[in-house]
């Protein structure tokens, strides 16, 4: 089926939908991104997501493409277009071009590029993949340093992934100076004696909105959190481990560089948290 997509205020089948060829997006990877999960044809933290971009938006000094008012009504109108009841809304804006290459920034009145579309995944809430938890490789972290804007330089990342599927591995954590920063898209976390343990917010991770909600969410269940640095070994004797993502939830983590966690299967807190984050974050979508 043709999907409808968005482009720079025009809903388009995606066969006609077109961005310049010099559009800094593609050229430089001069973008930046989000993505919405919908569940029940609603959106999964909206205003997050909306509040995030604009952030990505000032640390690159690249112009809003429109407000966040029209952005909810875009998302809502590409949801309601494509029959979207569980999937995701990509979201990006470039700094546009004006119609060559270069490495100084266009002139400030370009128009920054606004592209949408929507991707349908029935069955994403009852993932069978999150039933299996996940085989996590660990990786050299080789990306630059300001993970925290939602970049779509996405290569490293890219690449992590294929080295985990030829290891026969669902995904990859990348480890620097000793440390896991993150997977390749999603934010890490291990549990140990019914502590969850993740990496604090800085410029070497991002800023996950579904990160923020889940640590919410566990305090208000009364499970202890500790935001600290971590390493692979450590990760590889706790108990479970589990990932977030607006894309995957919360997904357990099975096994890691061969290891086995627990019993293999996917532990009681990540399913719990999984099962929390859900139900709320469906209670609050729009
Ligand atoms: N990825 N860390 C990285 C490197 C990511 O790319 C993502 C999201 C996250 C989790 O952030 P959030 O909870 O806001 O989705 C952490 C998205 C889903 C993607 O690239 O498809």
């Amino acid at each position: 089926m043709t999907r409808t997509v968005y482009v720079n205020g025009e809903y388009l089948p995606e066969t006609e939908a077109k961005v310049s060829i010099f559009d800094r997006g593609f050229l430089m990877a001069d973008a930046v991104y989000e993505v919405t999960s919908v569940l029940g044809g609603k959106l999964i933290d909206f205003e997050g997501h909306a509040v995030r971009l604009k952030r990505s938006l000032d640390e690159l000094e690249m112009a809003e493409p429109c407000t966040k008012e029209e952005l909810l009504e875009i998302h809502r109108k590409l949801v309601e277009l494509n029959g979207i009841d569980e999937g995701l809304v990509y979201l990006q804006v470039s700094r546009g071009s004006d119609g060559d290459r270069d490495f100084v920034f266009p002139s400030e009145d370009t128009k920054p590029t606004l592209v949408l579309f929507t991707q349908n995944k029935p069955g994403l809430a009852d993932s069978p993949a999150a039933k299996k938890g996940a085989k996590i490789i660990s990786i050299e972290d080789i990306r630059w340093g300001r993970r925290d804007i939602k970049t779509v330089q996405l290569l490293y990342p890219s690449m992590g992934k294929m080295m985990a599927k030829k290891a026969g591995a669902d995904d990859a954590w990348m480890i620097e100076d000793g440390h896991v920063t993150e997977g390749t898209s999603n934010n890490a976390y291990f549990v140990k004696d019914g502590v969850i343990v993740t990496r604090p917010l800085s410029n070497d991770i991002l800023h996950g909105i579904t990160r923020k909600a889940v640590l919410r969410l566990a305090e208000e269940a009364q499970l202890k959190v500790e935001e600290r640095l971590f390493t692979i070994e450590e990760a590889k004797a706790a108990d479970e481990a589990f990932t977030t993502s607006a894309s995957a939830f919360v997904m357990p983590v099975v096994e890691i560089d061969g290891v086995a966690l627990g019993d293999g299967t996917p532990g009681p807190i990540a399913k719990r948290l999984r099962e929390i984050y859900l139900e709320e974050s469906m209670k609050e979508a729009i």
